[in-house]
């Protein structure tokens, strides 16, 4: 779908429909008013008869007949003016765009929604967001689909001609945001079967292309060169090789722009290997690349958007798979930087190729690492699934600029703490650590597992385990398959500090 922002009034738009909003509360006012006053109340009828009340997420449908040139007004709740947001303009512009979609109208017109009590050019950009992850779907491999009737038009109207190059510039960071999360979504929903770690690697080369980016891409032999032997340690089970991904935005910038590197966890399928997961643990594992998913699809956005920063995206990604040269249990594999690991479960997997990642991001001496991760069914137990990640941080100010950029996308995090105390469970015998702690704490013995890789004073470590499918109740996000989640945080965050 086209976006565009277009000077005008929304009562004289010649669309299939016309989108306009109304307050919970809150007496009618604004553009709302006028096309009430075009069809003669109609609207104050719906109010009046208690059929709309402007609750969030609620919609109702009129038909001008000739009153005004529009065939169809759709008129969406905000909520209460003070819960306005741009996650509440997200939502309300996914659920106008989806009743648009439901009426097979092909060119639709908006009025821009929180324009009175947000910056313009940020309520623009969260209605382009909205609308165009609203109308995500997934095809996969049906060989017949339904039709979509997607709309081709929205025009987001601009009342004054002023306002056009701010409205104009939001739609476009809306739209850099929407296609790196599309990215995302796609890889994460792709069968394990196609998405490999050789199909990342392309589909990583492909966009850096287009985006305008440095990509490069680490095979085995280049790997085992840069003794990355926790990494190739998981990959070894498996026929397909892995690959390391490395994606590098403002490259020849380098040394005058701060440094931020991101990393994600891309096992493109993690049957548990030799501990091996059961049927029903497995059976959402194909989403277990959607850290190194959230990654790219960042790097997408960070590149359209044109962000003032030096970005590094690293995607390790491997299969955990079980064959004759699986690594196993009581195995001590020596990671980049020396670390030797006793293996207590192969399916502690992630943790090791964030552990070679980890590594690989302190040659950039970065200002900031963080990563994300599908890392800890733990994670899941502690702060549910579809709520929020949690997140661990050496600095306040890592932490803070997060917990921000969740703040602005609606992608919730929570901190947790990195305990010394966490330490004591990865004590090994036969190695500097273990790959696993007990059966307590395991999100938070995952991070200091983690913290071992890192030689650098600022890290976060995400964990999106609760985060990747099926979140529900979110009307720009998919109620079923992949999230893509991540990328809007990433992508905010990279904003933040390249506005510090
Ligand atoms: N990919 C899983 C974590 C996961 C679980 C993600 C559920 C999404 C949903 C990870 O590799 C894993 O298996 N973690 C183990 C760690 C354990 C062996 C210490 C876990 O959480 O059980
Ligand atoms: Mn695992
Ligand atoms: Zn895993």
């Amino acid at each position: 779908m086209n976006i565009q922002a277009v000077h005008g009034a929304i009562q004289n738009s010649d669309s299939g429909a016309i989108i306009v909003n109304l307050f919970e509360g809150q007496a009618i006012s604004g553009a709302t008013k006028t096309v009430d006053e075009a069809l003669g109340g109609a609207i104050s009828d719906l109010i009046a008869a208690g059929d709309f009340t402007g609750k969030a997420g609620q919609t109702g449908v009129l038909y001008p007949r000739g009153a005004i040139a529009a065939q169809r007004v759709i008129l969406v709740g905000l909520g209460t003016p003070d819960s306005l947001s741009l996650d509440s303009v997200r939502r309300a512009a996914a659920v106008a765009i989806k009743k648009a979609q439901e009426l097979q109208v092909r060119q639709v017109a908006t009025v821009l929604h929180g324009a009175g009590g947000l910056a313009l050019r940020d309520a623009a950009q969260a209605i382009a967001e909205g609308s165009l992850l609203a109308l995500y779907t997934y095809h996969g491999q049906k060989t017949s689909d339904a039709p979509e009737n997607l709309p081709e038009s929205l025009a987001v109207i601009v009342p004054d001609k002023g306002d056009l190059p701010a409205a104009e510039a939001g739609i476009r960071d809306g739209d850099a945001i929407a296609a790196g999360v599309t990215l995302a979504r796609d890889l994460g929903n792709l069968p394990p079967n196609i998405c490999t770690p050789e199909y990342m690697a392309q589909t990583a080369r492909t966009m850096a292309q287009a985006a305008g980016l440095k990509c490069d891409v680490l095979e085995k032999a280049q790997m085992e060169a840069l003794k990355m032997g926790a990494h190739l340690a998981v990959a070894q089970g498996s026929d397909t090789p892995p690959r390391f991904i490395i994606l590098e935005h403002n490259a020849e910038r380098a040394s005058e722009l701060p440094t931020l590197v991101l990393v994600g966890k891309g096992v493109t399928f993690d049957t548990g290997g030799y501990s091996l997961k059961t049927g029903e643990g497995m059976a959402t594992m194909k989403n277990d690349m959607s850290g190194a998913a959230a990654v790219i699809g960042a790097m997408r956005a960070i590149a359209g958007l044109g962000v003032p920063l030096h970005v590094v995206g690293l995607a390790p990604a491997a299969d955990n798979m079980i064959n004759g040269h699986a690594y196993r249990p009581q195995e001590v594999i020596t990671a980049s930087n020396g670390v030797t690991i006793e293996i207590i479960s192969t399916d502690a997997e992630g943790r090791m190729l964030l552990a070679d990642a980890l590594v690989y991001a302190g040659r950039y001496q970065p200002d900031a690492v963080v990563d994300i991760a599908t890392l800890t069914g733990a994670c899941v137990v502690a702060l549910g699934s579809g709520v929020a990640a949690g997140v661990f941080s050496t600095a306040d100010t890592l932490r803070d600029n997060l917990l921000a950029a969740a703040d602005t996308t609606g992608e919730k995090v929570w901190p947790l703490p990195l305990f010394p105390d966490y330490e004591k469970a990865i004590e090994s015998q036969t190695a500097d650590i273990k790959n696993t702690g007990g059966r307590t704490g395991g999100v938070g013995t995952s991070a200091v597992f983690l913290q071992h890789f890192v030689d650098y004073p600022v890290w976060a470590h995400v964990d999106m385990a609760g985060m990747a499918i099926d979140v529900p109740e979110i009307p720009y996000v998919p109620a079923k398959g992949s999230s893509g989640y991540g990328v809007r945080l990433l992508t905010a965050l990279a904003q933040q500090m390249a506005a510090k």
